[in-house]
């Protein structure tokens, strides 16, 4: 094997003790949330058709044309891994029909897009979101930025700025874009490259280009309310005030526009100044999808965890140890007394205790090394005495206090100490 296959592919990478007690906490926390909201997990392939991406996310988007890991599967079919999971889920509730028109789903797992890799910026990583279905509602949109920002703090985050835009009824959009296209058409010289090829195709990316030319000439575009109907301002009037309602800062940045062709009516980004060039920690809005004869409505976000961890150890230095502790450790006195402590420890296991044991015949202070090393709270000790006598010794790591107790009496004991049934 050479070296290189040892190595996870560039911009991926391996999770691991301790950072994945830190995960695991975060999917915790944020599965919590999500079930007070009314929010049901969904689990799609990781491996799509290629098309359901083209048509749902937009073939002219960064996210399509150049970032998408797509090849031919050994059937010719062209397939992508998900570059995000709003697509897969629009293909369920397309294919389910009216019993998910009103679905409230949330994922977690892996995307790919194959991007430059710099800090916050991987070519797997990992989001966690929620699409809720139904019709436009203001209260929806409002909700699901507070379901967001609940998460957060739920993760022990802040510092974050929301930043809201509308991108207005998608009935209209050739309004809007046919505005801004007047506007910017007899700047377009002045354009990048790739601004002056967004032009035609894509006008609104325009608005989000990172150039610093296009970026002063963007500066006196008016906010695409401009060319909005009243309904889609009135709409966005009404999630900022539900949201001051909710008591939600948030700031208005007309130039926002999402990376994505779905978005209708709210879309918003939550930044943190830790992040740096990277700064986006979620991004999210409402959106109206066309699949198959169905149109579907709704609002979602998705958060990128491996950003959410970047801003926490910022914030914190090195974050809180979420590792599970180990509540009991088995230590071996005497090999006589190894077969009784491997059923002991089966005995606890079965009753829903995270019990250690050796099984290798290490000697008495290597045992207990690894009861240490594992943070035991409680060591049960037994060797050819205890054996002689039918007793256990168990010990109180924290406070260093044993006691020798028969097999009921210990049992007793660390039902009580570990609330356990
Ligand atoms: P997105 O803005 O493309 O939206 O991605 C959401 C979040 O995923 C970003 O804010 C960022 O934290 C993280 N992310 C994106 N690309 C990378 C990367 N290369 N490396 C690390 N993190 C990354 C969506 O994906 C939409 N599906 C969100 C949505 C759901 N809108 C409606 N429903």
């Amino acid at each position: 094997m050479g070296s290189d296959t040892l190595q996870p592919l560039r911009g991926m990478s391996d999770i691991r003790a301790p950072d994945v007690h830190l995960w695991q906490h975060l999917e915790r926390e944020g599965r919590r949330v999500l079930h007070a909201y009314g929010f049901e997990e969904i689990r799609t392939p990781t491996l799509e058709y290629a098309s359901l991406f083209r048509r749902a996310i937009g073939d002219t988007t960064d996210v399509v044309s150049k970032e998408m890991y797509s090849f031919r599967d050994r059937g010719g079919r062209e397939v992508a891994l998900r570059p995000e999971g709003t697509a897969s889920v629009m293909r369920v509730v397309a294919a389910a029909g009216p019993e998910l028109m009103d679905g409230r789903l949330y994922y977690l797992g892996p995307m790919f897009r194959c991007e430059r890799p710099e800090a916050g910026r991987r070519r797997q990583f990992h989001q966690i979101g929620a699409e809720a279905i139904g019709e436009p509602n203001p209260a929806a949109d409002a909700e699901c930025i507070a379901l967001q920002l609940q998460i957060l703090s739920a993760w022990g985050l802040d510092g974050y700025q929301l930043q809201l835009n509308t991108m207005g009824d998608p009935d209209h959009r050739e309004a809007l874009t046919g505005g801004l296209r007047d506007r910017l058409r007899p700047l377009l010289g002045e354009l990048c490259e790739d601004c002056q090829r967004r032009f035609e195709a894509n006008a609104l990316r325009v608005l989000d280009c990172k150039n610093p030319h296009c970026r002063k000439i963007v500066e006196g575009v008016p906010p695409l309310t401009e060319w909005m109907c009243p309904d889609s301002r009135a709409y966005f009037d009404q999630v900022r005030d539900l949201l001051d309602q909710l008591d939600i800062g948030s700031e208005w940045n007309p130039r926002l526009v999402r990376g994505l062709d779905y978005y209708a009516q709210t879309v918003w980004e939550i930044t943190h100044p830790a992040l740096g060039a990277q700064d986006a920690l979620c991004g999210g809005g409402r959106y109206r999808f066309s699949l198959d004869s169905r149109v579907i409505d709704g609002v979602g976000f998705a958060m990128g965890l491996e950003r959410i961890i970047m801003a926490l150890k910022a914030m914190n230095g090195d974050p809180v140890d979420h590792a599970p502790r180990t509540q009991v450790f088995v230590v071996t006195q005497h090999p006589s007394a190894f077969r009784e402590n491997l059923v002991l420890a089966q005995t606890l296991r079965l009753r829903g205790v995270s019990c250690g044991i050796d099984l290798r015949g290490r000697s008495f202070r290597k045992q207990m090394r690894a009861a240490d090393k594992a943070r035991a709270q409680w060591v049960v000790i037994r060797g050819e005495q205890e054996m002689e006598e039918g007793t256990f010794v168990l010990r109180n790591m924290e406070q260093g206090a044993q006691e020798s107790l028969e097999m009921p009496g210990l049992l007793e004991r660390l039902t009580t100490v570990l609330s356990i049934r």
